[in-house]
């Protein structure tokens, strides 16, 4: 089966062709075609995405990535079984852009649309190619700059929203820490490069900032607090390169903290032995070692992480997606779409 899948949920215009086989179970995916376009540098010089620059981007780089793709795959439209498109979370303006090219192609080649959400497409992205099925109930730490969620996974598209946050997402936290200490977006792997410089000088931060509802008995988060608490570090203070890597480092150790301790209450309270995380912060390198450190405590514990190219948003997990879903019954149907920017599941 192929599978053409189409992601403008934010700032990357991603367009992928999957031919995908096998079980719900035992699925295997191969790409035929695969081409992005990140808007980064675009919406670098706003200190974050501007909707609308990135709706007039999708629009323009659409037609060019598809052909891009179905040059590389060296495919006819006529060969193409199902268009895969992400309905939302995300930007509305944005997502507009992929739901209505989508619908145009579907039109023209007379080919039937998976409507996706953007976090299920996160959700799959460990699962490509590794031969592992998901096993079920799976904890899922959702991370990204959109998005800071606990999901449960009780089976295939069954999902039950354990936490989330109650402000910022925990990648926004980083973009705007990144801001203050005046690195460029996005901030969150230019400030776990310099947390890390830090701490390969075997130093540690002669402050600590507060751990956000680490105590609290539910499963929320909250960040926007810590970024207030940077804020008032820096009162005074010039930046210099010093100033810059141990506010990283101690930044970077807050989030991670709260992160793990949430997901590990998480993990003891369903008795769950799978944990997916994923989205773009799943590419912090301290947070993956740290959640990997609870497998020595855990010892039947599986995680699943996406391989980098995968972390971030991109089309390939979105035409997985949609294969989980054709696979698990979802019957195609002419509804119009509609961009849902607080889509949740
Ligand atoms: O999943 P994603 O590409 O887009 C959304 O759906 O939001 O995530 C982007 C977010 C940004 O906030 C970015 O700063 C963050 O992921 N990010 C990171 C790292 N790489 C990307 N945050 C922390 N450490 C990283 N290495
Ligand atoms: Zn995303």
């Amino acid at each position: 089966m192929k599978i053409l899948a189409i992601e403008t949920s934010c700032d990357e215009t991603a367009v992928a062709l999957l031919e995908c086989s096998g079980s719900l179970e035992a699925p295997e995916f191969k790409i035929l075609g695969n081409a992005l376009i990140s808007q980064i540098e675009m919406h670098k010089e706003f200190g974050g995405v501007v909707p609308m620059l990135a709706k007039r981007e999708h629009h323009k780089n659409l037609p060019i990535l598809m052909g891009r793709v179905l040059k590389e795959a060296k495919t006819e439209p006529k060969d193409i079984d199902y268009i895969a498109v992400t309905v939302g979370p995300g930007l509305e303006p944005a997502l507009w852009e992929g739901i209505l090219y989508a619908e145009k192609l579907a039109t023209e080649w007379k080919t039937p649309i998976i409507p996706v959400n953007h976090m299920e497409g996160h959700i799959y992205s460990p699962f490509f190619n590794t031969g592992e099925k998901i096993s079920f109930p799976t904890l899922a730490l959702l991370v990204s700059g959109g998005h800071t969620e606990l999901v449960l996974i009780k089976n295939y598209e069954k999902y039950e929203i354990l936490g989330k946050t109650r402000d910022d997402a925990v990648g926004e936290a980083f973009d705007k820490v990144a801001r203050l200490l005046d690195l460029e977006y996005p901030g969150g792997p230019k400030i776990s490069k310099l947390a890390d410089i830090h701490r390969n000088k075997g130093l540690e931060p002669t402050f600590e900032l507060p751990r956000p509802m680490i105590h609290s008995k539910d499963f929320d988060f909250s960040f926007s607090g810590l970024k207030t608490s940077v804020l008032y570090r820096l009162r005074g203070q010039i930046l210099n390169d010093e100033i810059k890597e141990e506010m990283a480092h101690a930044f970077e150790d807050a989030c991670v903290e709260v992160l793990i301790n949430k997901t590990e209450k998480a993990l003891e309270q369903y008795a769950v032995k799978t944990l997916i995380i994923a989205g773009g912060v799943s590419a912090n390198k301290y947070l993956r070692g740290e959640l990997q450190k609870l497998k020595e405590k855990y010892f039947d514990l599986k995680i699943f992480i996406p391989e980098n190219s995968l972390t971030t948003d991109n089309a390939v997990m979105i035409g997985m997606a949609g294969y989980f879903k054709i696979k698990n019954g979802y019957k195609t149907n002419k509804k119009k779409l509609e961009a849902k920017g607080n889509l949740t599941f």
